[in-house]
Formats: C-alpha cells, structure tokens, sequence
C-alpha cells in the first residue's frame, strides 16, 4: 500500500491561499494526493518521506487551485441571438423584456425542450466552462417559472454533474422574471414558489441554494423577502441578483438574510456594501453581462475592496446577457471593465467562489482540501487574466483525477 495516489513534483504552485503573497506562491513545490484530497503541499525540498502509486512532473508549469463557475444559467432551451442583434440597433434590454422577449423568450424555448433535448444543448457549454479551468459549476433553474419545468430544470442540472467529473452545484432560481401565466397577479405565483415548489425541490434535495432577482422587470423586495423566508424554512441557503439595473436595496437586503452572495451590483449603495460586509456576503462580480448589455455604471470595487468584502468573478453563462463561457475569460473581462487585478480575479475564481457556494472543502491548495487542480502552461499566474483567446490549460485534476479535455 502506498502512502499516496499521486505525487505530483516540479510545480510552481499559486495555492491562492491568505496570508502570504497574493497568490500564495510555493516555487519548487509539490503536492501529494490521498483519497481524493490534498494530503501535502509545500517546497519539494521539505516532502516527508513516503510512497506514491504513481508520480508526474509538472514541468515547471504552474498549478492553481481548478476554477469555479459560481453563477451560471446553462441549463436553458433556444438562443437569443436575434434579441442581441436588436440591441445592438438600439433597443433596450428593459424594452425587449418588458414586451415579452428577454428571459420570457427562453422560458417559452425551455418549456418547449424536453429534458433530453435540455441536457444536450447544455453538456458542450459545460464542457466550454471546463476546458477552461474549472472542477465547479454552479447551475441555476429560472426558464421554467413553472413547477414542472423548474423541477425539470434541476434535474438535468443534477444530471451534468452525475454524467461528467465536474461538481455541479444547483440552485432553485423559480423568482427570475413573472411568469406570463402570473402577469397580472405575481404575487400569486410568489405563493406557488413559497408554498409548492421550494417544498417540494427541498424535499427531493434537487437544489443547493435559492436564487431571486430583484429588479423593477423582476420581483421586489416584499416578494424577495418571502422566497428568501420560505428558503430559510427549509433549509436553503440564499442569494440573490442585485441592483444590476438600477439601486433596488439589493446588496442590503440579501445581506440581512445572510446570504451567500449578491450578484452583479453595478448600482448597489456604499450602505449596501457596508452590510454585505458585515454578514459575509461574497460579492460575485458578472463582466460577460456588463459588456453584452453595453452597461456604463461599474460595480463599486473600490467598496467592496474598502469593506474587504470577498469578490469572486463568474460567467454569468446565458443566452440572454452573457453568452460567455469561459471562467478565464470573464477574469480576463474583469480586470479591463471592472479594473480588478489578475490576483483579485484569481482568487475571485477559487478562494471566493468557492466561499459564494458556501464550500469551504475547495479553492484553495492546502492539506486536506479537495485535490482539485489546474495546471497553466504560463509563465506567471498573472498571465491567466492578460490573455484574451488563449488556452493555457495543460491539465485538470478533479479529485486528484486527470481529466480528458476536448
Ligand atoms: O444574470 N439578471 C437576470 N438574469 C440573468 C439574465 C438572464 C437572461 O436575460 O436570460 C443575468 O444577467
Ligand atoms: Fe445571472
């Protein structure tokens, strides 16, 4: 019996751990894998002694903790291809919603799909996301607006990550627009979410975390407040899409019910900021919605920076407003829209997306942590956010298994 699965040497490490330089560098490190997990991590010259079933160089490549995609709405049926092309001639994305198109044009396309179809369309940008780095895909519901459809879309979420080696996390996102069938009456719907389908999601255990959006063509805060309390009754974390249109009290009102994350931000208050801060509220910052909508006001950095509210940066992967998926990419958009730096957008992709699912067993390269690695063919960790294009990625390990990438 050897002591490790795997040892793998000659590796420039950005353990993306707190504490040291901002990426964590170990120079001439090594890491041992054991059951999955990191069993040891440091210089190579100070390994203890033990045996390894198998062993790999790195080559001098440098290794990071693998990525995470912590916002994401892959899961959904049709494009919207047509609606980017009219805003691009000047129509608004408010207007093409509030006129039946936007997120109620794929609801219709994902009522339309069957699961299989759903499953199918999703699986390539799953791969996308992947073969750029990333061991950890967070997947929301939210075409559906329905129960069997929302309940359908979880399902095939659970589904990726049963059929693939990426950890799928699902989130129940049922309060994303009004649902044509609830126009005139939304907060009838509201007690259908509340009432049937978080009971129901919760009692097969289909979701993670609940999602809302608060927003004057989504839900207001009343509304949020009781999807956020019908969560809290069963058990589910929360977190929610906030003030990316306009100042709804978002970043505040998440805060208080403790949530994981606040996402987008862009017109979020500093008292906002100040509340995320003291509950912990990851900030998770979405540079492939900004661009594609052509948005002008920039989430306050500088804020969240002052506050030390963690940041994570995330795909915002769907067919409306960010049809983007690359996890690299988005860091690579988050430093030129948002000015983050390379390291604040590689910490944004591990340590603190990890934190915006509530994971605390990955994100970082430490003992004990999952084994879950990405090797960049790079001369530096600040080259990942520098490239636009490029794809570095040599290998991925998954639970200290190299994964075949397409
Ligand atoms: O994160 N903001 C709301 N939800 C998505 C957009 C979804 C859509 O337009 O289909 C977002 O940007
Ligand atoms: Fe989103």
């Amino acid at each position: 019996m050897s002591d490790w699965d795997l040892l793998l040497t000659d590796a420039k490490i950005a353990t993306m751990q707190e504490g040291g330089d901002e990426y964590g560098v170990i120079e001439d490190g090594a890491i041992a894998i054991s059951g999955g997990k990191i069993a040891w991590v440091g210089k190579a010259s100070l390994l203890p002694g033990g045996s390894a079933a198998e062993t790999g160089s790195c080559e001098n490549k440098w290794l990071s903790p693998a990525l995470i995609d912590c916002h994401t709405h892959l899961v959904f049926g049709g494009d919207r291809a047509a609606e980017f092309e009219q805003r691009l001639k000047g129509v608004s994305y408010e207007a093409i919603a509030r006129s039946g198109g936007g997120i109620l044009s794929t609801v219709r396309a994902t009522r339309e799909a069957s699961s299989d179809q759903l499953f199918d369309a999703a699986m390539p940008r799953l791969m996308a996301i992947r073969d750029s780095g990333a061991a950890t895909v967070e997947i929301k519901s939210g075409y559906g607006l329905d129960i069997e459809t929302e309940i359908r879309m979880l399902e095939v979420a659970r589904r990726l990550g049963e059929s693939t080696d990426i950890s799928v996390r699902a989130t129940l996102l049922a309060a994303h627009a009004v649902p044509p069938d609830y126009k005139d009456s939304p907060d009838k719907y509201i007690e259908l979410v509340c009432n049937e389908l978080i009971p129901a999601v919760a009692e097969r255990g289909l979701a993670d975390a609940l999602d809302a959006y608060l927003e004057n063509i989504a839900f207001d805060k009343q509304q949020v407040t009781r999807v956020f309390d019908a969560a809290r009754t069963h058990g589910l974390p929360v977190k929610l899409h906030a003030d990316q249109l306009t100042d709804g009290g978002g970043a505040a009102l998440a805060a208080r019910f403790g949530a994981l994350s606040a996402d987008h931000l862009e017109f979020s208050s500093a008292d906002g900021v100040a509340e995320m801060a003291a509950n912990k509220t990851v900030a998770v910052l979405l540079p492939g919605a900004f661009v594609t909508l052509g948005e002008t006001q920039r989430p306050p950095v500088n804020g969240l920076r002052r506050h030390q509210v963690p940041i994570a940066v995330a795909t915002d992967c769907n067919p409306g407003t960010s049809p983007l998926t690359s996890v690299r990419e988005a860091m690579a958009l988050a430093c030129r829209l948002f000015q983050l730096t390379p390291a604040e957008c590689l910490a944004g992709t591990t340590r603190n997306a990890a934190r915006a699912l509530g994971l605390d067993d990955r994100g970082v390269i430490a003992a004990g942590k999952r084994a879950d690695l990405a090797l960049w063919d790079i001369s530096h960790p600040r080259d990942l956010s520098y490239w636009l294009g490029e794809q570095p990625l040599a290998s991925l390990f998954i639970e200290g298994h190299a994964v075949s990438l397409n």
